[in-house]
């Protein structure tokens, strides 16, 4: 079982987004049963608030097909770190955040999403900015390319 973490701000946007896009894409190959996905925040914000999938992230899924179900966010903790394979971030202030709560990435699974691609970069903060189709597409292709990278990993 493979284990994956998706982790942005607040849980909301992003990090859900990518978590129901990842198991569409492994239903879809008929992978599902090889991988555990979750997703959380770097803040506690909606945690404490009790908030589920913004409503623009939840109608970009609806879209493009994707099923999901409402969740309400929650704060990555530190034992998180163990737990998961690979923690893939959405930009470099994730990754700032993350480091707050685990200490040290001493068995090197924390990335960016956009990392896997050719062209390694931010995937910008949809709530702040509001293209949440740009957001769906750089999200859905970092998916792909982290399957393939998985799938290379466990061949080779
Ligand atoms: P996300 O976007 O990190 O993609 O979930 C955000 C959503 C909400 C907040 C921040 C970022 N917020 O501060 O409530």
């Amino acid at each position: 079982m493979i284990k994956i973490l998706f982790v942005c701000l607040g849980n909301i946007c992003r990090s859900p987004m990518a978590e129901f896009i990842f198991k569409d894409i492994v239903k879809t190959k008929n992978l599902e049963k090889n991988f555990l996905v979750d997703s959380a925040a770097t803040s506690d914000y909606n945690e404490k608030n009790m908030n589920s999938i913004y409503s623009e992230a939840k109608a970009v899924l609806d879209k493009n097909n994707i099923p999901f179900f409402d969740r309400v966010a929650r704060q990555m903790k530190k034992s998180d770190y163990d737990k998961y394979d690979y923690i893939l971030t959405m930009e470099d202030e994730n990754i700032k955040n993350i480091m707050k709560i685990i200490g040290v990435d001493d068995k090197n699974k924390v990335f960016k999403l956009l990392d896997f691609t050719e062209k390694p970069r931010d995937i910008i903060d949809p709530w702040y900015y509001g293209d949440f189709d740009a957001t769906y597409n750089d999200i859905k292709y970092g998916c792909e390319k982290l399957l393939e990278y998985i799938l290379n990993e466990y061949v080779n």
